[in-house]
């Protein structure tokens, strides 16, 4: 099979599906891939380095689409709302794209997909199993970003991380406070230990305890019930409001002493709970840097403006979205390692015939002949369940 790689269309991606060290593998495990001209360019991979790897390089986007069983994009159309359907008119039947396809948004766009005949392959679907770790796209971006928010808000702070004792006094280091410690949140700890900062940490799951005060950082424990805080996908679980009232009344002090915090806390498919309020925000000290890795969806912070830095009584709440693609060299190496192992785990041997009895295989095909086949998906648009085919 071809795995075509385009160039990225959203305005000012900087991330390429596929980098030159992962061809190697695809091609023992039967693919051939066709670039786009200059597709890597951004994140540091050039067309010759592609081509040293047995890459053919295609001048246009409709060329790649046109040679491809399968495209591979970071943000597909769906991912991509500005003009990702652009695409939509060079797909064709059967043709399969992989990438981030948002299935769970507002607006039907896997189904505009479905009904060009092609296949969607929609990342953010991968079941949280263990053999599925190497391919989880949504882990591995969520590394980039959680390191990477933490180094915006040390940008941003009129203080030291670390602790400096000078010939002028001494500094005490900036105390960070993570809120919701998953794979993002766990990366933020890890940078901002490594910069010296004193990090507390507070996750609905008490599971998470122990692999927050490794990394050096407190937990923070709130006297809530959460026994029931997590789905059997190793998902938070939505909550209610008043869990969420007596959530912000509690976590409000730890807030209020914080130089910084960053916040994480999704549950997917639904808008992000208001972890952070107005108050909370005017309790802390002016120069404070909130910065909420939340924002796309609806952010933890009732400040947040999505794509923005919103201040309020000098305290600064960073809500801008796609921070993995501002680290675009190493998020491509990773991304492109995820759908390498991803691709060879769906066709092997390069073939098109993907097990539709295998979990990983069913559960990210998002349609098929135009249909819409995994539940959670049909679930989230309120179709009928599918008619099983003979
Ligand atoms: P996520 O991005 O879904 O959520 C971020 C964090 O926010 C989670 O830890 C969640 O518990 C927390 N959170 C949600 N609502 C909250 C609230 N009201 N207050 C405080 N915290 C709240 O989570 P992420 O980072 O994707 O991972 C969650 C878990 O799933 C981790 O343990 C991770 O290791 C596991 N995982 C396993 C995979 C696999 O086995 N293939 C793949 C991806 C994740």
């Amino acid at each position: 099979m071809i795995i075509g790689v385009p160039k990225e269309l959203y305005p000012g991606e900087k991330r390429v599906a596929l980098v030159p060290s992962v061809l190697p593998a695809l091609s023992k495990a039967g693919f051939e891939v066709v670039l786009e001209a200059g597709a890597g360019a951004a994140a540091g991979y050039l067309d010759g380095d592609y081509v040293g790897k047995g890459a053919k390089i295609a001048p246009t986007r409709a060329e790649v689409f046109q040679a491809a069983d399968i495209v591979a994009q970071v943000l597909g159309y769906g991912a991509n709302d500005v003009n990702g359907a652009e695409d939509l008119r060079l797909l064709r039947k059967g043709q399969y794209l992989v990438g981030f396809l948002r299935p769970l948004s507002e607006k039907n766009t896997v189904q505009e997909i479905a009904a060009t005949g092609a296949i969607p392959l929609a990342l953010e679907l991968m079941p949280r199993i263990t053999r599925a770790q190497s391919m989880d796209v949504l882990s591995s971006m969520a590394t980039v970003a959680g390191y990477k928010a933490v180094l915006l808000a040390a940008e941003m702070l009129p203080r030291f991380f670390p602790m400096l004792t000078t010939a002028a006094g001494t500094i005490t280091p900036a105390r960070v406070l993570v809120i919701g410690a998953g794979v993002a949140g766990l990366q933020a700890i890890a940078t901002a230990r490594r910069l010296g900062a004193v990090v507390s940490a507070y996750d609905l799951r008490p599971v998470v305890k122990e692999q927050v005060q490794s990394l050096g950082a407190r937990f923070v424990e709130l006297p809530l019930e959460t026994k029931d805080a997590e789905d059997k996908g190793g998902y938070a679980k939505q909550q209610d409001e008043a869990f969420y009232q007596k959530q912000r009344e509690l976590l409000g002090r730890v807030v209020g002493e914080s130089d910084v915090v960053i916040t994480t806390a999704v549950v997917p498919g639904r808008k992000a709970p208001i972890l952070v309020t107005t108050n909370m925000v005017e309790g802390m000290a002016p120069g404070s840097v909130i910065v909420d890795l939340a924002a796309e969806r609806g952010g933890n912070c009732e400040l947040t403006r999505s794509g923005e830095i919103a201040v309020q009584r000098g305290v600064h709440i960073v809500g801008k979205i796609n921070l993995a693609g501002s680290v675009p060299y190493h998020a491509s190496q990773l991304y492109a390692k995820n759908v390498s192992n991803y691709l060879t785990h769906m066709f092997k041997g390069g073939k098109n015939e993907p097990d539709m009895n295998d979990e990983i295989t069913r559960e990210t095909i998002v349609a098929r002949d135009g249909e819409v086949l995994p539940p959670r998906v049909r679930e989230y648009y309120k179709m009928p369940a599918a008619v099983a085919k003979a």
